[in-house]
Formats: C-alpha cells, structure tokens, sequence
C-alpha cells in the first residue's frame, strides 16, 4: 500500500524539468484517487506548484476525467481595514482594488465560492495601516497595487 509521501516523491520526480501540463500527472492522480479513494486539494496544489500548471487545469482535468476530488475548501475571508486611520493612507482605494479583481461587492462571495470580502472598523493596528487580513494572515500597508499579489498568493 502506498503512502502519502510516496506520491509526494512521485510527483517530485515525475515534475522535474516540467513546465506544463504533463500525462504524467493524470496517472499520478489516478493513483491517489485509486489508493486513498479521492483526490485532497493538497495533492491539486502540489502537482499544479511542480509542474508549472494552473490549479484551476489540474481540477478540469481531473474532472473531466470522472476523478473523485476531495477538494471542498472553505472560503477565504478578505477584511479590509475602512477605520479612519487606514481610510485616510488609501483604504477605499484597496478596497476598490478587490472589489474589481474578485468581481465582488462587500458581503459577497466569489462565484468559485474561495473569497468573501467584507470591511473592518480597525484592526488595532492602525500605525502600519492600511491593513487587510485574509483568514488569519495580516498584510500591512497594503497599495492598490498589492491586490493581485495578495489575491493569488492566497489562491
Ligand atoms: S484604522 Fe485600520 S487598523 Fe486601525
């Protein structure tokens, strides 16, 4: 019987020099799937990280091919600071900014159901504002320009 880690290895050896999709991954899968009964979205980030391949093309595939995923994940919830400190170096600004990537307004989850976006009064946190918490992780001073970065990082 297989074990965890041995599909880690796999998937190391099988990804080395790759950068893109690869029928190596689709017989990686089929193995967890075979050995563990589905497929953990942990395995999904692995492969997609190793072979240089999106997440989203990873699960297609998989899907497409009738594979069994246990990749439920819970939603991310993006607060952005509106306090007045934060407000007042561009707040509403990062707002705007994830607003407009996620296509989503305040109190609202993504159609793909992996962010929801919501505002906070002050976080306490006010001199390294402004400041947007994604689940348990800070960002502070955050520009309009951080947005993309923090949205995919969290992905
Ligand atoms: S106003 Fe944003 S942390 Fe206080």
């Amino acid at each position: 019987m297989k074990q965890k880690e041995d599909f880690y290895r796999e998937i190391d050896i099988f990804s080395k020099g790759a950068n893109g999709f690869s029928p190596f991954i689709v017989d990686i899968m089929r193995g967890i799937e075979r050995e563990f009964g589905g497929i953990e979205k942990e395995y999904v980030d692995y492969i997609s990280e190793k072979f240089g391949v999106k997440v989203e093309e990873v699960l297609d595939t998989a899907k497409m091919l009738g594979m069994k995923l246990n990749t439920k994940q819970e939603t991310l919830e993006i607060r952005v600071c509106l306090g007045m400190h934060c407000k007042a170096n561009g707040g509403e600004f990062v707002l705007d900014e994830f607003k407009r990537l996620l296509k989503i307004d305040i109190d609202e989850t993504t159609t793909d159901g992996k962010f929801s976006l919501t505002v906070q009064r002050c976080f306490a946190k006010c001199t390294v504002g402004p400041n947007v918490k994604v689940g348990e992780k800070f960002y502070n001073r955050v520009d309009v320009e951080d947005v993309k970065k923090i949205i995919e990082e969290n992905k």
